[in-house]
């Protein structure tokens, strides 16, 4: 199986730093070895999603400020998930901003990628919803081999969506390789008109408040018991299996 680089984009809260631990959870279930890119240097995902695990400087943005990078820096830039040893994590830690490391050159962008694909069996980008001012969103989107794009029911998103896509309207962003998922849909939220509003949706992920504990605990990589959860567990199980092109 070729190495599926897979970016998770949507508007800001949308979900997509659960739907990209969600689907590693899945991965490392088939036996898969996942790393996850935090990309989001808005909201610097490390410490949230593995809170007491020292960085010691492993970060996206000064793996990025290498002038080459060789696969034994993508190694040893990514940080093992605790208890789950075929995750790792790859991202910004507390208090990095967009002053903090210089401006990542596109061309070092993609050779990182390229490493990438030779360091896991699936690699999952939790980008940033700040297209403008991150680069290494910005060029994931373009590079990646899918994007899932999540869709929220309600008028913010649709106003997101409405700024954001004239942004990747261009061929190099070939929007024909996102696939939508309706995303933390709550109940009243009306699926079918937004779903028609964002021209159809492949997956549907309700809101489910065990996921809702789980972020705020860091256990996100947790499974989901009960019955509330049935209908999201199938959807990721589903959506892994069709994005990562998985038998
Ligand atoms: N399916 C869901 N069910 C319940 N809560 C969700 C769901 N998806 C996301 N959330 C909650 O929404 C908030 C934003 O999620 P997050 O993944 O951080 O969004 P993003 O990364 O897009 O900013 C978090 O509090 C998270 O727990
Ligand atoms: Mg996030």
């Amino acid at each position: 199986m070729a190495t599926k680089i897979v970016a998770v984009w949507g508007s800001p809260s949308s979900g997509k730093t659960v739907t990209a631990m969600k689907l590693a959870r899945e991965l490392e279930a088939r036996k898969k070895n996942v790393i996850v890119i935090c990309a989001d240097l808005f909201c610097p995902a490390l410490s949230s999603l593995m809170p007491g695990v020292d960085v010691k400087g492993r970060t996206l943005g000064s793996l990025l400020s290498r002038p080459h990078i060789k696969y034994a820096d993508v190694m040893q830039a990514a940080i093992p998930y605790p208890k789950h040893e075929r995750i790792a994590v790859i991202g910004y830690k507390n208090g990095d901003n967009i002053f903090t490391y210089s401006e990542f050159l596109a061309e070092r962008v993609a050779g990182f990628l390229q490493e990438l694909r030779a360091a896991a069996d699936c690699v999952i980008i939790d980008c940033s919803s700040v297209l403008t001012e991150d680069g290494f969103t910005t060029i994931a989107l373009q590079k990646a081999d899918k994007v899932l794009r999540l869709v929220s029911a309600d008028l913010k998103a649709l106003s997101y969506y409405r700024s954001h896509l004239p942004l990747i309207s261009r061929a190099k962003f070939s929007s024909s390789r996102h696939i939508k998922a309706l995303s933390d849909l709550k109940a009243g939220q009306e699926e079918s008109t937004f779903r028609s509003v964002y021209g159809g949706a492949s997956y549907t992920l309700p809101h489910v408040k065990e996921i809702e504990r789980q972020f705020y605990a860091a256990e996100l990589l947790d499974s989901l018991p009960g019955k509330e959860a049935r209908k999201y567990n199938a959807e990721i199980k589903k959506a892994a299996r069709e994005v990562f092109e998985l038998e």
